[in-house]
């Protein structure tokens, strides 16, 4: 019997690892190896600097809880959050996109009617948000829920305030037979990832901006339908061309409108402030056909 050389490593860890339980398991334990292997040859990894890794992992996992994931974020900024997405949602032309999901999704959030504030008092100029939830043939989708979350004038979301109790910026709204919806909420801000934890550490390593431009986050799912996890971005705002998540796609940048005072709102309120409008198109596909290239 030989023992394992420099050489040959990779190819007898691999082929151990492809005793995985299920073909998939196999597949995806012995390339793991292997890619892994081929970047530490690469680079000619040093212990230290492997060390240097194990550590930033460790504590990268000690900052995971019930309200922060800060390894969903490490894989955001790293670019491979958006590759899964981009990977397994080609979805038919002229369907709404899908963006990365992010670590600040909260379930459960509470069900409002259609105009709704989902504000809850959070500062900021009140913003609507309009339009109609279709199918690829134009057909309005009733029953669609849009879940939708943002983060507030400080840029901080709900998840980031250990103390409240209350929900902050988060609703879900069910379209009508019109498949039209009206979300009220605030105008939002670009912000900054978290910088406080292993992330932020790294990303002051690199010249990367950690911005991300302003934008709302919405999960639309309707039965029959692939649900859509995405965002819309304000258009010519700053960081559209580096959000350092990937996250955004130019179907997805739209108009923020701005109103004065005494104009009415998508709702038909006369408003008492200024205040803006967008309105976007949201279109589903139907489930079967939601994997065509
Ligand atoms: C967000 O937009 O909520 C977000 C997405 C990915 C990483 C950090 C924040
Ligand atoms: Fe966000």
């Amino acid at each position: 019997m030989s023992y394992v050389t420099e050489q040959n490593i990779t190819d007898v860890a691999a082929k151990r690892w492809s005793s995985g339980k299920t073909p998939r398991e196999a597949q995806l334990y012995s390339a793991l190896v292997r890619h892994l292997h081929a970047f530490a040859r690469e680079v000619e990894l040093t212990p230290e600097e492997w060390m240097k890794g194990i550590e930033f992992l460790t504590a990268t996992g000690k900052l995971c809880d019930a309200k922060r994931q800060e390894f969903i974020l490490l894989s955001d900024v790293l670019g491979l959050s958006m590759l899964v997405v981009m990977m397994n949602t080609r979805t038919a032309t002229g369907a709404t996109p899908n963006t990365v999901l992010g670590p600040f999704h909260i379930e459960g959030s509470p069900e409002l009617h259609m105009g709704d504030d989902m504000s809850a008092g959070a500062k900021g100029t009140p913003c609507f948000i309009s339009g109609t939830v279709r199918d690829l043939n134009g057909k309005p989708v009733e029953g669609a829920k849009l879940d939708v979350w943002q983060a507030d004038g400080e840029g901080l979301y709900e998840a980031q305030y250990p103390d409240l109790n209350e929900p902050l910026l988060r609703a879900i709204y069910t379209t009508g037979p019109d498949g039209k919806f009206i979300v009220r909420s605030v105008d939002p801000l670009g912000y900054s990832i978290p910088m406080d934890g292993t992330v932020g550490g790294l990303i002051r390593r690199t010249a990367i901006s950690e911005m991300r431009p302003a934008h709302i986050h919405f999960l639309i799912t309707a039965p029959g339908f692939t649900p859509v996890i995405t965002h819309l971005f304000r258009e010519k705002t700053d960081y559209l061309e580096t959000d350092v998540v990937y996250g955004v796609k130019q179907e997805l940048i739209t108009p923020f409108h701005k109103h004065a005072a005494g104009e009415k709102s998508p709702t038909g309120a006369v408003m008492k402030e200024p205040f803006v409008t967008v309105n976007y198109d949201f279109t589903l596909v139907a489930e079967a056909k939601s994997k065509a290239a």
